[in-house]
């Protein structure tokens, strides 16, 4: 088995995880990325490569230097609102850089590909309770276009090329890791369990809760929130299994806890763990928000052999609020 794994934008939050879960899994991970929105104290690889997506010929060379076997690619432009207003650099970072690293797999013969889609995929698909793989693609925004862009292309290139590539989408990343070496520090920050975190902490007057009109139990919005060292695991799974003979030519897979929990829980959550109190601010919903988005997991239970373990509510919180005040 080549253990060798390059780990395209593994000093991010999610990278930075799965780095962790590739070591003690046995794979020897290194670690190529931009630092655009990385952290040089999140790199957990046995080598680091400071690089550019877009750099075709550096990536050639580093998985030739390297011996380089697979690919997980989670470098991306990754707000869906800013994609909004300016998508160009969303689709130059995300579909073109995507395409420079398939170039150079090409090129350095690396078959294999883990690649960092998500649940936005989906869209607005809120007449199903449960998101399935076998559901149309339906992005609803640049950011979510991009990723179903790169999932088209990888469809393309198993015939051609010979990839062997899992897309996984993955739902709601939270959490931090339990040993606090990492965590999340996306800035801006436009996840709800860091923002509730920094009113918790003082660090925000209020959290604003966008819709308590929704047709939902407490009246917010449903999410399925997966807890990043599950994430982690998960990709460490889809690895081995396209190590193994009969790994497919690309396929998406759902990774997310298969249960919903309303933005009212994760408050609540927060208040639990934390102790402390902070003001709640109900307004309008926001455009584009759907009321429920939670994943069906068979496939990656199915295939994968993979369950989230580290994803109850209080977990999550619990791990992101001892990261959030380790982190000061
Ligand atoms: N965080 C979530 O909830 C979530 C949900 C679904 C999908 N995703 C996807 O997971 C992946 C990782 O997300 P994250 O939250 O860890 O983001 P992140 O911003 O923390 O990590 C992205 C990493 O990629 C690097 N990078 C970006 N562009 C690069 C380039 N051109 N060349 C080299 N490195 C580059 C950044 O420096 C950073 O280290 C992304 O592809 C994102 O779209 C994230």
């Amino acid at each position: 088995m080549n253990n060798a794994v390059l780990v395209v934008g593994g000093a991010g939050y999610i990278g930075s995880h799965t780095v962790l879960a590739l070591k003690d899994a046995g794979f020897l991970p290194v670690v190529y990325d931009n630092f655009s929105s990385g952290h040089r104290d999140a790199c957990f690889g046995d080598h680091l490569v400071e690089g550019d997506l877009t750099d075709t010929a550096k990536l050639v060379h580093t998985m030739q230097q390297f011996g380089i076997g697979s690919v997980i690619h989670f470098a991306a432009l990754i707000e869906a609102g800013q994609s909004v207003v300016t998508p160009l650099p969303f689709f130059q970072n995300n579909v073109a850089g995507t395409l420079s690293l398939l170039e150079a797999m090409n090129t350095a013969g690396v078959p294999r590909l883990v690649f960092s889609s998500t649940a936005a995929v989906y869209g607005n698909l809120t007449d199903v309770a449960l998101l399935s793989e076998e559901l149309p693609r339906a992005p609803i925004n640049p950011y979510g276009d991009s990723k179903a862009m790169v999932e088209t292309v990888l469809e393309s290139c198993v015939s051609a090329y010979g990839l062997q590539a899992i897309a996984l989408r993955y739902f709601n990343a939270s959490g931090a890791d339990a040993q606090g070496r990492s965590g999340e520090r996306h800035d801006p920050e436009t996840h709800l369990i860091p923002l509730v975190i920094q009113a918790a902490q003082g660090r925000r007057d209020r959290i604003k809760v966008y819709g308590a009109d929704y047709d939902t139990p407490d009246g917010t919005c449903i999410r399925d929130y997966i807890h990043v060292s599950d994430l982690a695991s998960g990709h460490v799974a889809a690895l081995r299994h396209l190590l193994g003979r009969d790994a497919p030519g690309v396929m998406p897979v759902n990774l997310g806890t298969g249960q919903g929990q309303s933005v009212r829980q994760v408050i609540d959550a927060v208040r639990r763990v934390s102790g402390r109190d902070f003001i709640v601010e109900e307004t309008p919903r926001r455009a584009g928000d759907p009321a429920t988005l939670v994943a069906d997991v068979r496939r990656a239970a199915d295939l994968l052999g993979w369950a989230a373990v580290h994803s109850d509510l209080d977990t999550i919180a619990r791990d992101a609020w001892a990261y959030a005040q380790a982190s000061g």
